[in-house]
C-alpha cells in the first residue's frame, strides 16, 4: 500500500506586483531582482483575503479533481507560518470551511520546509493505516510579514497556496519516502523576531519593527544550496535510483540561483527541472504544491514518472520526498 497524490490544486491571488512596481517602493531595479532572484512578479493577497481563504480554495480544488467529498477526509495538515491566527491553526479554520467534519487539522510550523513535513506527517499517517484520505496543503500570506521598507527581503516573497489530496492505495505509485533534517543553530539567520513568547506584541517591538521577516541572504544561500543538495541525494539513494532516473525535480522555489547551483550539482538537467520562481517568487511552504500543480496541469505528471522534490527554510530545516506518479 502507498499513499498516493490523486488531486492538486492551488490558488494564486489575482494582484500581481511586478519589479517595476518595487522599484516605486524601495532602492532597487528589475535587473538586480532579475539577476539576483530570477524573479520578475509576485502575486499580493487583497485586503480581505488571508491564508485560509487561499487554502481552503486549493484544497477544494485538489478535492474536485480527486471526485473525493469533505466528507471523506481524515486528516487536513497543512504546513504555514503566517496562518490567520498566532493560534488556533489555520487548518481548523481550513476543515470548518470545507466543512471536512470527520477530519482532524493541525498546522506544522517548518517555514519553507513546510510542505514536506506535513507531507510526511500525512504520509506516516496513511502508511499506519489509521485513515485514508489526507489533504496536504502549503498555504502563506507572505506579504504581511514582509518589511516592505527593506530591500533585502521585501523583493523575494509572494503570496499563495497549493494543495495535493493523498489517499491509501494499493499501488506502485504514491510516496516512496520522506527525508527531514533541522538545525536550530541557524535561528538567526533566518525568522520573524517578534511577536511571539520571546518578544510580545509591544509598542517599542512596532517601533524596532520585530514583527517582520529578518534574513541574512548571503548565509542563507550557502547553507540552503549544500542541504538541497544533500538531501535530495539521500532520498535517491534510500530507493536505489540516481539523478538520470528522475523525471521531474520539483523543489522549494526560494530564487533561480538557488536552484540552478543544486540542480547542477545534482547533475539534473533543464528538461528535468520544474521552475516557476519568476512568476510567484518565494510563497515559503506554499511554493512546492503549487508546483506540483501547475507541473500535473502542463501534462509533465504522467503515472509511473519518478517525482523529486527538496526544500529548505527557516529553523533551519530542510527535507525531501520521492514520489511515484
Ligand atoms: C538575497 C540575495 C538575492 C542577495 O544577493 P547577494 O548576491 O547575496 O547580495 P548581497 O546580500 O551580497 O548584497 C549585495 C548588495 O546588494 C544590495 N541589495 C540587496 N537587496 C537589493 C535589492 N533588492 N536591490 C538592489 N540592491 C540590493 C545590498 O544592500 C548590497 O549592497 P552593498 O554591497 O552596498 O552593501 C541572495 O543572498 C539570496 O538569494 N539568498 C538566499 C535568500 C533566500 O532564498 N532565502 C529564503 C530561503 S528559503
Amino acid at each position: 500500500m502507498k499513499a498516493r497524490i490523486v488531486g492538486t490544486g492551488s490558488y494564486l491571488p489575482k494582484k500581481i506586483m511586478t519589479n517595476q512596481d518595487l522599484e516605486k517602493m524601495v532602492d532597487t531595479s528589475h535587473e538586480w531582482i532579475v539577476t539576483r532572484t530570477g524573479i520578475e512578479e509576485r502575486r499580493i493577497a487583497a485586503e480581505d483575503e488571508c491564508t485560509s481563504d487561499m487554502a481552503t480554495i486549493a484544497a477544494q480544488r485538489a478535492m474536485d479533481m480527486a471526485g473525493v467529498a469533505a466528507e471523506d477526509i481524515d486528516l487536513i495538515v497543512m504546513g504555514t507560518i503566517t496562518g490567520d491566527y498566532p493560534w488556533p491553526a489555520t487548518a481548523c479554520i481550513v476543515q470548518a470551511n470545507l466543512g471536512a467534519k470527520k477530519a482532524f487539522a493541525y498546522d506544522v510550523s517548518a517555514a519553507c520546509s513546510g510542505f514536506l513535513y506535513a507531507l510526511s506527517s500525512a504520509n506516516d499517517y496513511i502508511m499506519s493505516g489509521r485513515g485514508k484520505r489526507a489533504l496536504v496543503i502549503g498555504a502563506e500570506t507572505l506579504s504581511r510579514s514582509v518589511d516592505w521598507t527593506d530591500r533585502n527581503t521585501c523583493v523575494l516573497f509572494g503570496d499563495g497556496a497549493g494543495a495535493v489530496l493523498l489517499e491509501a492505495q494499493e499501488s506502485e505509485s504514491g510516496v516512496l519516502s520522506c527525508h527531514l533534517h533541522s538545525d536550530g543553530n541557524y535561528l538567526e539567520l533566518l525568522y520573524q523576531p517578534g511577536f511571539g513568547a520571546k518578544h510580545p506584541a509591544s509598542v517599542e517591538g512596532i517601533g524596532a519593527r520585530l514583527s517582520y521577516l529578518k534574513m541574512q541572504g548571503n548565509e542563507v544561500f550557502k547553507v540552503a544550496v549544500r542541504s538541497l543538495t544533500q538531501v535530495s541525494k539521500e532520498a535517491l539513494t534510500a530507493n536505489g535510483y540516481t539523478s538520470a532516473d528522475v523525471t521531474q525535480f520539483i523543489p522549494h522555489q526560494a530564487n533561480l540561483r538557488i536552484l540552478e547551483a543544486t540542480t547542477k550539482r545534482l547533475g539534473l538537467t533543464k528538461e528535468q527541472s520544474f521552475i516557476n520562481v519568476h512568476k510567484y517568487g518565494n510563497t515559503s511552504g506554499a511554493t512546492i504544491p503549487i508546483a506540483i500543480d501547475e507541473a500535473y496541469h502542463q501534462g509533465l505528471l504522467k503515472e509511473g514518472d519518478l517525482i523529486l522534490s527538496a526544500a529548505f527554510g527557516g529553523g533551519f530545516t530542510w527535507g525531501s520526498t520521492l514520489i511515484r506518479w
